[in-house]
């Protein structure tokens, strides 16, 4: 695979490999066989987890780093545009990891660049290396991901997380709920592409209720995305996730989250035994580091 744009480039037998290899690059010291590549990392939008696992993964692998500290940095505050920018890069690098707010701008990098791209997130669109995350996690913790019932809640329509993750659960035959708001509902061209590719049917609702539930992915209001903050707050109250809407949920339930998490879930819910939304983003290492070895290897 040369570039990693969309979860719809994935296919299953190529996910499931990057899933042996993560737990192979988890368990024992990594090959140095990337040592002398040069990795860029090119971040439009803040992040935590994505930026710096990636550079971890580099890190582990002997890939050098060359990193855009900030775009206020870079002669982009001069006027440069994007498309010079990723031609200027390519010349550098032998792989561009891209986050940037436009929809289409980590495809647009791709289609410019020689070398392999991956999309770290491009506005609401995509972010498929956090659901290869996702599935790894659910794999490794539930052993499986086929049959397992998979409720998704939150901001359904602009988290990109969830686009990327609603396609891939469909793709690996879990069943799927999709719980949020009415305002914020999943985009109904999703639901008909996976019904249509995989034969997935999606349970719609609005209620907190997750008595059948395996594994309870939640995110955050994506409150950067509305034209108005407050409607984003009065949302977020509604479907929170605290210890009383957990009541009645299987003992093994297990509670996912791309982070960051601001108030989506009670504090007091952290310290729940069916959290493991840390170790979650500590396997952002190993998954990143198998997806580097596939594309730059
Ligand atoms: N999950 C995720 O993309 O987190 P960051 O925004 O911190 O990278």
């Amino acid at each position: 695979m040369k570039d990693l744009v969309s979860i719809r480039d994935v296919e299953k037998r190529w996910a499931t490999s990057i899933f042996k290899l993560a737990d192979e690059l988890d368990s024992k010291p990594a090959p140095r066989k990337l040592a002398g590549k040069v990795l860029s990392t090119l971040f439009f939008e803040p992040s935590t987890r994505t930026r710096l696992s990636f550079h971890t993964a580099a890190a582990r692998l002997g890939i050098s780093l060359l990193d855009i500290e900030s775009v206020g940095d870079s002669s982009i505050v001069k006027g440069e545009s994007l498309v010079d920018t990723i031609k200027i890069v390519d010349g550098y690098a032998d792989c561009i990891v891209i986050r940037h707010p436009l929809e289409g701008s980590a495809r647009l990098a791709a289609d410019l660049a020689q070398h392999p791209v991956i999309n770290a997130g491009d506005g609401g669109n995509q972010h498929p290396t956090q659901t290869l995350i996702d599935l790894y996690t659910m794999n490794r913790l539930k052993k499986k991901i086929s049959g397992l019932h998979v409720s998704l809640v939150g901001d359904l329509k602009y988290a990109r997380t969830m686009h990327s993750l609603l396609y891939g659960l469909a793709m690996f035959g879990a069943e799927i709920t999709l719980v949020s708001p009415k305002e914020l509902q999943m985009e109904k061209a999703i639901l008909e592409e996976v019904k249509e590719k995989f034969g997935t049917k999606v349970r719609i609702s609005n209620e907190m209720n997750f008595r059948d539930c395996d594994v309870l992915y939640v995110c955050r209001i994506q409150k950067e995305r509305f034209a108005d903050p407050y409607e984003a707050v009065r949302l977020q109250q509604e479907f929170r996730i605290t210890l009383e809407s957990l009541k009645g949920a299987k003992d093994d339930l297990i509670i996912l989250h791309p982070l960051p998490k601001v108030d989506e879930i009670a504090p007091e819910v952290d310290r729940s035994e069916k959290v493991r939304y840390f170790e979650q983003a500590r396997y952002g290492v190993p998954v990143r580091m198998a997806i580097l070895s596939d594309v730059m290897g």
